[in-house]
């Protein structure tokens, strides 16, 4: 067994990572003080009252505990591949549809918004309001992969209902995805394309989400306020379940398909941004970035 095609296939693909992973570390070395004021800048409610601490040592703490940053998931290796079902628990346009193409690349079945010919949003709701686990009004069989379970911020149900899907799910690995917080905002701003009156980031404003009511969604900061709070829901909740796993990924990261790869075993050239396009379209004002 431990010469098997497969065990060799995955070490070298530890080999490569870790090497990788290793040079990235001796350059993030050399720009952390500026990655760290950035950070800091983003993430300003949440570590403020840190600010009078040792700059040294507040740098660590902000670096391992950060909430806009995935934790790197070192507790995997021992499970990997891991089993499904894989669901994704990241936000509209963090990744889902890439995440449905590399499941489905991987010969997982995969669902994205659609669960057997109606919205899973809407069908997950109905379950857990009758009290049952939540895809038990779903009407499909054999999914391996939710990649996206939204039905947009009118019914962001990962977050609504989080609480009730990790504990509904038992055994399950939950992605949460992660992208710079500006390029988010502005993804949102400008998805759909050419629809500047009805765009995804007003369509945050106007719904009233567990963790940003009705009217806060209006910059990049009320964006990184709601995500964080919410990273750290996720992050409590699923380790209440050990039986589940919580991957982390970036996927802005240029090493995420390698990542993949090393937790779930699909080839790495089954990821790449199916979905993209219009993230460079800049239409937001200089005072909304802010
Ligand atoms: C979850 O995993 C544990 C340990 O592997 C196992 O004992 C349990 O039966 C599993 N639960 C379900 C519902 O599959
Ligand atoms: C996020 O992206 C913006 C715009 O490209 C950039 O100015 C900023 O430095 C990035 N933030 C982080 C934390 O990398
Ligand atoms: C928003 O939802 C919460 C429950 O999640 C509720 O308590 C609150 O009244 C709602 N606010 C509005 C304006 O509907
Ligand atoms: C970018 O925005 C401009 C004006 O806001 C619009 O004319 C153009 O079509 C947009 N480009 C894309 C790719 O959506
Ligand atoms: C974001 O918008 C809110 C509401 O307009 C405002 O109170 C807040 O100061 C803004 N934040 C930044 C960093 O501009």
């Amino acid at each position: 067994m431990s010469n098997s095609p497969l065990t060799n296939r995955r070490l070298f693909v530890r080999l490569v990572v870790a090497l990788i992973v290793t040079s990235l570390m001796l350059k993030n070395l050399i720009s952390q003080q500026n990655a760290y004021d950035v950070q800091l800048f983003s993430d300003n409610t949440v570590n403020a009252r840190k600010e009078s601490e040792d700059e040294a040592e507040e740098a660590d703490e902000v670096e391992s505990e950060s909430c806009l940053r995935p934790r790197r998931n070192s507790n995997v290796a021992a499970k990997s591949p891991l089993r499904p079902p894989f669901i994704n628990l990241g936000m509209p346009k963090m990744g889902s549809t890439s995440l449905d193409s590399y499941f489905k690349c991987g010969g997982y079945n995969s669902v994205h918004w659609t669960c057997g010919g109606r919205m899973c949003a809407d069908c997950i709701v109905k379950g857990i309001k009758a009290g049952l686990p939540p895809f038990s009004k779903c009407n499909i069989k054999n999914v391996d992969a939710y990649a996206q379970m939204d039905r947009g911020p009118e019914n962001l149900v990962q977050v609504n209902y989080l609480n009730e899907i990790v504990r509904g799910v038992p055994n399950a690995t939950f992605i949460l995805t992660f992208r710079n917080m500006t390029k988010w905002y502005i993804s949102l701003t400008n998805w759909p394309p050419k629809q500047p009156e009805n765009n995804m980031r007003m369509r945050f404003e106007r719904e009233n989400i567990t963790g940003l009511p009705k009217g806060v969604g209006r910059n990049v900061s009320e964006f990184s306020s709601f995500y964080c709070e919410y990273v750290k829901r996720v992050r409590e909740e699923v380790a209440k379940y050990p039986g589940s796993e919580l991957i982390e990924i970036d996927i802005e990261d240029a090493l995420v398909g390698w990542q993949m790869e090393e937790v779930f075993g699909t080839n790495h050239m089954c990821w790449g941004d199916r979905n993209g396009g219009y993230t460079k379209n800049m239409t937001v004002t200089e005072e909304e970035l802010q």
